[in-house]
């Protein structure tokens, strides 16, 4: 048994240590919101935050969890989902819709870092978090909108 920290709360899990955190957040806890896109680490579409760092939860060991906390998309706080929602909306951004989970679980650390981020600042924080329906521009408009959001919230 696993003692594992996700999205606040505590969870005993019956796993082999080397399951990668995607299948156990997923299959074991049954958060569905963080998706299986390469299972190589290339594409970001399964990012969660580990401790706050985002993490490819398809090749993170839950190993690496114990004993720090787990942060999915279900689990986002709020000062940081509801504006990255509500400009998601705005914007329109998702096409397809498989990578977004883990494109905003990205732009969440970039908020976090830095308040007002210009183009370079999420060039740079987005650029491993592929969209293979090409939504960066509208991803990129979106950040903007929820710094603002964010910045306006006090
Ligand atoms: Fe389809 Fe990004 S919206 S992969």
């Amino acid at each position: 048994m696993i003692t594992l920290k996700v999205n606040g709360k505590e969870h005993q899990v019956d796993v082999e240590k080397d399951m990668p955190i995607l299948w156990v957040v997923r299959d074991i806890l049954g958060l569905t919101g963080t998706k299986f896109g390469c299972g190589v680490a290339q594409c970001g579409a399964c990012m969660v935050h580990l401790d706050g760092d985002g993490v490819r939860s398809c090749i993170t060991p839950v190993s690496r969890a114990i004993g720090k906390e787990i942060v999915t998309i279900e689990g986002l706080e709020s000062s940081l989902s509801v504006p990255l929602q509500k400009a998601w909306v705005e914007h329109d951004v998702p096409q397809c819709g498989y990578c977004q989970s883990g494109q905003i679980m990205a732009a969440a650390i970039l908020l976090r870092e830095k308040s007002i981020p210009d183009d370079q600042d999420i060039n740079s924080a987005m650029s491993a978090n592929l969209c293979r329906c090409g939504t960066y521009q509208r991803i990129r408009s979106a950040i903007h909108t929820a710094a603002q959001l964010r910045n306006s919230q006090g």
